[in-house]
């Protein structure tokens, strides 16, 4: 895999995939797409890969697309260039494995719409986050519009979406788009802290917790509930079932599998 704009390590069952473009505050052009496509895929074709924590180099964690290919595009163009983009989100929201966003600094845009597309989202308190499309003519083109509004709430996701505003970290907080909220310095810790807690749950259940959850965003309540029942079903067919059940029993830490 050769990446040219974005970072891949593998360490202790853990992908960190790090936007990295910081001169243009990780600007996602064409090829950063790919990148973040190809290192995706990497990480979910890597059975030893539990986890995957998503961050930027610099001071931003990504400031949306990448504006300076924009004055020369077409609908045509558009739609060819947001077919990646959209592949992107998407693969993160289907990848079985949950993946941990660590904004360190501005999610606007594109970047935000990324925020939305990880599992938990740890912020710096420097962190900011908005969907600022509305001021060079243009809506938000990977989620800002469907997916904010079941997160957020539709009049807040309006108001974001209609003034182009910055939100902070802590008020991203308060609505519900961000787990938790730390001093920049203890960002890299937290997040640590929180992938050694994803570390101790059998990657298979967290794959079935992500497939459940997904489910209620896609789903009317009824069906969301059967998808529920048949998930919850599937998690006795595994071995760390079992071994879950039995730990609590005997009063000691289960020792998963993954299977
Ligand atoms: N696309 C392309 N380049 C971008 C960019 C984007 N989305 N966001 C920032 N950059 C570039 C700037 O052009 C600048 O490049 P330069 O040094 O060659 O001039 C560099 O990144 C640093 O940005 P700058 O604007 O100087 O930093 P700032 O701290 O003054 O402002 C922001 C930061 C995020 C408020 C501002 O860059 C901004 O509003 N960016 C656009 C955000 C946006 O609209 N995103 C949605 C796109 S659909």
């Amino acid at each position: 895999m050769e990446l040219k704009t974005v970072l891949y390590e593998k360490k202790d069952n853990v992908a960190w995939i790090t936007m990295n473009r910081p001169d243009v505050l990780n600007a996602q052009n064409a090829q950063l797409r790919n990148d973040m496509l190809a290192a995706l895929d990497e990480a979910r074709l890597d059975d030893e890969v539990y986890i995957i924590v998503l961050g930027g180099a610099g001071r931003a964690f990504s400031a949306g697309a990448d504006i300076s290919e924009w004055p020369k595009m077409f609908p045509m163009d558009t739609l060819k260039d947001f077919y990646g983009n959209r592949r992107f989100y998407e693969l993160m929201r289907a990848i079985p494995k949950p993946i941990i966003a660590m904004v360190n600094g501005y999610a606007l845009g594109g970047g935000c719409e990324a925020v939305m597309a990880c599992d938990i989202v740890i912020a710096s308190e420097k962190a900011k986050f908005g969907q600022p499309e509305v001021k060079i003519g243009i809506i938000p083109g990977g989620g800002g519009t469907q997916i904010l509004p079941r997160l957020i709430g539709e009049k807040r996701a309006k108001e974001l979406v209609m003034t182009g505003d910055f939100i902070t970290a802590q008020e991203a907080w308060q609505m519900g788009l961000v787990n938790k909220v730390v001093p920049p310095e203890k960002l890299l810790e937290a997040t640590q802290e929180m992938v050694a807690k994803l570390k101790t749950q059998s990657p298979v259940t967290l794959k079935f917790c992500k497939l459940a959850v997904n489910k209620s965003l896609q789903l009317p309540l009824d069906e969301g509930l059967k998808a529920e029942q048949d998930i919850f079903a599937l998690c006795f067919s595994t071995e760390d079932q079992k071994e879950g059940a039995k730990a609590f029993l005997e009063k000691r830490t289960p020792k998963y599998k993954g299977k």
